[in-house]
């Protein structure tokens, strides 16, 4: 049973599917309430939209929605916004059953079209201007690449002002309401979509932003959750403010953040983390601070690694290995933009020491700057093992101000 069918506008309605039973999404998503996979129709004097389709295994509710609106020969245009799986699963059956369709793409939808679909079926591209025609209604496309793929695009319609923003304010949030103003509070939704799927590409958000502002918008229709008509314009200035956020340190003292981020078993690694510190701090406009990585959350980690200039890391060999703590404080950098961060290692180690080594090896994956090689002490640090991790700390500052020359190991 799909329920009743919910408009948009005259015409425009929802042809999406609900999923309230997920509850981790692309892997690193918490999803607490669910989640839908947004479609819409609109029709126009001369024919019909249908703007994206859902995850495959929700095909059936989907076309039976669409079967309540329109006979497939009425379809002239399947817009996908976005290729991911969750909006391409129905696409090549809806192909398939839309005898008349054209499907219409981004332009560097282009060469992902064949890795996601597996068959060669044709596209009219469309980049930012491009505009097509139900008689009556035009749609008209703007690119807004990396939010989420480099793909996404968002599409305006102009007799409606409704802007088809992709997964762009999205919300992992079921609610059959649908509706912003008849759903429950999904705020914190609304923010945790945006802190792990657009964060990383802030930039992209604000020259999305700016695409947007031009219209006069009535309603966003996003590709997951509520539907946002009550006030659009709250909504985006949420992202402008979420995207624009200077780092407050920076802000208020002009100073430069290092950051160091340790875990201990037996102290020396600690020991190691304090002298770094203190040697970094005394650098002119340098703020350092360390931190002990067994009581940071992921949030916290998140916020920390956005906000300094310089990131080090320090953990001690166990089994050959750097401790978890620290593997899960460079997997928060998938949510972040590096955008060239120093980054630097060390650790006290008993036997092999590869700790430090293996850190710094997945920060260079990372697009880190590492001036300098780990820094690797045996066991219980001596008196010049520490001056060595003052030098190290001031080092590594010095570099990060621009101050000493860098050379990249
Ligand atoms: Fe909702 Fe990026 O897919």
């Amino acid at each position: 049973m799909i329920g009743a069918i919910t408009a948009l506008s005259d015409s425009v309605f929802f042809t999406g599917v609900f999923d309230p039973k997920i509850r981790t999404f692309d892997i690193i998503m918490k999803t607490a309430n669910g989640s839908s996979y947004n479609s819409y129709l609109v029709r126009g004097s001369e024919g019909v939209a249908i703007m994206d389709t859902v995850k495959k295994e929700f095909s059936e509710p989907f076309f039976q929605r669409v079967e309540l609106l329109c006979d497939y020969e009425e379809i002239k245009y399947i817009v996908l916004h976005h290729l991911e799986p969750d909006h391409s699963g129905a696409l090549v059956e809806l192909m398939g059953r839309a005898p008349h369709a054209k499907l219409i793409i981004s332009g560097r939808a282009v060469m992902m079209l064949k890795g996601i679909i597996k068959e060669d079926i044709p596209f009219e591209v469309a980049n930012t201007g491009k505009t097509i025609s139900l008689g009556d209604k035009t749609i008209e496309f703007l690119s807004t690449p990396f939010l989420h793929w480099p793909d996404t695009m968002s599409s305006y319609l102009h007799e409606e002002k409704i802007l088809f923003s992709g997964d762009v304010f999205g919300s992992h949030y079921y609610d059959e309401r649908l509706f912003d103003d008849e759903v429950g509070d999904f705020s914190y939704a609304f923010k945790y979509y945006y802190d792990h799927i657009m964060r990383p590409f802030k930039q992209y958000v604000l020259q999305a932003l700016k695409l947007y502002r031009k219209f006069d918008i009535d309603i966003i229709a996003p590709l997951h959750g509520p539907i946002l008509r009550t006030n659009p314009k709250y909504y985006l200035d949420k992202y402008a403010q979420w995207s624009s956020e200077e780092k407050f340190r920076k802000n208020e003292f002009g100073k430069k953040m290092f950051s160091v981020f340790y875990i201990s078993s037996y102290d020396n690694t600690h020991e190691m983390a304090v002298k770094i510190t203190e040697g970094a701090d005394d650098i002119d406009g340098v703020i350092a601070s360390m931190y002990d990585l067994s009581s940071l959350d992921e949030n916290t980690m998140i916020d920390l690694l956005e906000e300094s200039d310089a990131v080090v890391i320090g953990s001690p060999t166990i089994n050959g290995d750097a401790v978890k703590p620290a593997w899960d404080l460079l997997s928060c950098m998938a949510f972040l933009e590096n955008g060239g961060k120093v980054g630097a290692t060390f650790g006290s180690y008993g036997w092999t020491g590869e700790a430090a080594g293996m850190l710094h090896d997945r920060m260079r994956g990372l697009k880190f700057r590492l001036p300098t090689e780990p820094l690797k002490v045996k066991l219980i640090p001596t008196e010049e093992d520490l001056e060595s991790c003052t030098g190290f700390g001031r080092e590594v500052a010095e570099i990060m101000m621009g101050k000493m020359v860098e050379m990249e190991i």
